[in-house]
């Protein structure tokens, strides 16, 4: 039911980008990793069994915050096309699999409908590591003499997927790796940390460049995951839009500089407070241009929450996706609550409205499913979100957070939508 201003605060946890790639980094390591702000979403479900099929042992303690792996000394490497289909991130179990046993056999991944994402600079990454890498029957299916060799990689693009693989592949070759044009998202910096953590040598962290020297063996540790910037971000916009005033807890705003920096361009005033921070809207949003970029750019994974904001701003904005180029199938669905946005190519016109009104949508990706929520909050009437499981996999504790903050908003189970 929209029309409620969102009051109070909301704690963040461990972000789904970095936790899942933590836990595949654990694969490195004979031993128990244990990883604490673990999101108890369903994407952190799927990893956990994807590891135990690999024959690790894996432990939640209390509701999903902390995550214990423990990697026997031999691992099986085939990850199979059930679990990968169900969730693109599972990729990265290649760069660790193959660094620890010599082979990886990793189904090519589905996952989210937002296009189509190559693994071309993974692949040739781990060939330049020394592994031969074929595609074969729906697997990639990657090996190497006993040990990955150090070399030097050039990245065509900063892409978050190949930097991760290539530096779990690469911190226990034998010589030196340089990497360059790498991604330098919090989340890759927090892979680092882990990575250092476990003995790992790894220069230019946070950088364009990385430069590893490779070590023998790495050990178990006790990590916690960075905050989920997106999940804070996507609270931000959601104070803005429904004129709330919303302190975000267990948060870095170091983490989201541009998209703050958007909101308050829209009229939000952002404060920075010790562990987080708070934004307060009093008035209707004025529409702002956003641009995606690699980080420290605008982040794709908060593009449909902006067009959401854009749809009920004061003007007109333009939305360009740099990144995914289907990104922009929700706004078919966001136009069902009467946005009024055009899209060309990677670019979206975005005409605010006054109001948008409730109507029944259907989500298709994690993020866009953020979107349509946000709409739905600000919607007259009632705004009905199918395929809701897709913000299972990203958003932990949603409705709860939103009822926490005021929101009318129920789940419901499908079967009694007809009931
Ligand atoms: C990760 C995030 C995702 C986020 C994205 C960009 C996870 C689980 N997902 O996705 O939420 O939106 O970063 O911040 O962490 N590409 C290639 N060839 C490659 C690799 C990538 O062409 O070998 C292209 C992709 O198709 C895409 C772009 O590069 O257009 C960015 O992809 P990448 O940065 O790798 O994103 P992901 O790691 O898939």
């Amino acid at each position: 039911m929209g029309g409620q201003r969102l009051h109070g605060s909301v704690r963040v946890t461990g972000a789904k980008n970095s936790v899942l790639k933590l836990m595949a980094a654990a694969l490195l390591a004979q031993g128990t990793t244990t990883l604490t702000e673990v999101p108890d979403i369903l994407d952190v479900e799927i990893m956990a069994e994807l590891l135990r099929r690999l024959g690790c042992g894996v432990d939640h303690d209390g509701p999903g915050r902390r995550v214990s792996i423990t990697v026997p000394k031999t691992l099986a490497h085939r990850a199979d096309y059930d679990l990968v289909r169900r969730m693109r991130a599972s990729i990265c179990v290649l760069g660790p699999l193959l660094a620890r046993c010599g082979a990886a056999e990793v189904a090519l991944p589905g996952g989210d409908n937002i296009g189509s994402r190559g693994l071309d600079m993974h692949i040739l990454g781990l060939q330049k590591l020394g592994a031969e890498v074929n595609n074969e029957h729906g697997y990639l299916i990657a090996t190497c003499q006993q040990r990955l060799t150090g070399g030097s990689i050039w990245l065509d693009f900063p892409s978050v997927g190949a930097t991760e693989t290539l530096l779990m592949a690469a911190v226990t070759a034998s010589g030196v790796t340089v990497i360059e044009n790498v991604a330098r998202e919090p989340e890759i910096v927090d892979i680092c940390a882990l990575l250092i953590n476990m003995g790992a040598v790894i220069d230019g962290v946070g950088t364009s460049t990385l430069r590893i020297e490779g070590v023998d063996h790495l050990d178990p540790v006790v990590h916690r995951t960075v905050s989920d910037r997106i999940v804070a971000g996507t609270w931000a916009i959601a104070a803005a839009m429904t004129l709330g005033d919303v302190t975000i807890l267990n948060s870095d705003p170091m983490h989201l500089q541009v998209a703050l920096d958007k909101l308050v361009d829209a009229g939000a005033q952002v404060s920075v407070l010790p562990d987080g921070f708070r934004v307060i809207m009093d008035k209707r949003p004025l529409a702002v241009d956003v641009v995606t970029l690699p980080y420290p750019g605008f982040p794709t994974d908060l593009q449909p929450q902006f067009i959401a904001l854009n749809s009920i701003a004061n003007g007109a904005a333009l939305v360009t996706e740099n990144l995914f180029e289907a990104r922009f199938r929700f706004v078919q669905e966001l136009a069902r609550l009467g946005a009024d946005v055009r899209t060309d190519g990677h670019h979206a016109l975005v005409r605010g409205r006054a109001h948008l009104s409730g109507a029944p949508v259907e989500a298709t990706d994690i993020r866009a499913g953020a979107g349509l929520v946000l709409a739905g909050l600000v919607a007259d009437g009632t705004t009905t979100i199918y395929g809701v499981s897709h913000l299972d996999r990203g958003y932990s504790d949603f409705v709860p957070a939103l009822l926490g903050l005021g929101a009318h908003v129920d789940r419901i189970e499908a079967d009694s939508l007809f009931t």
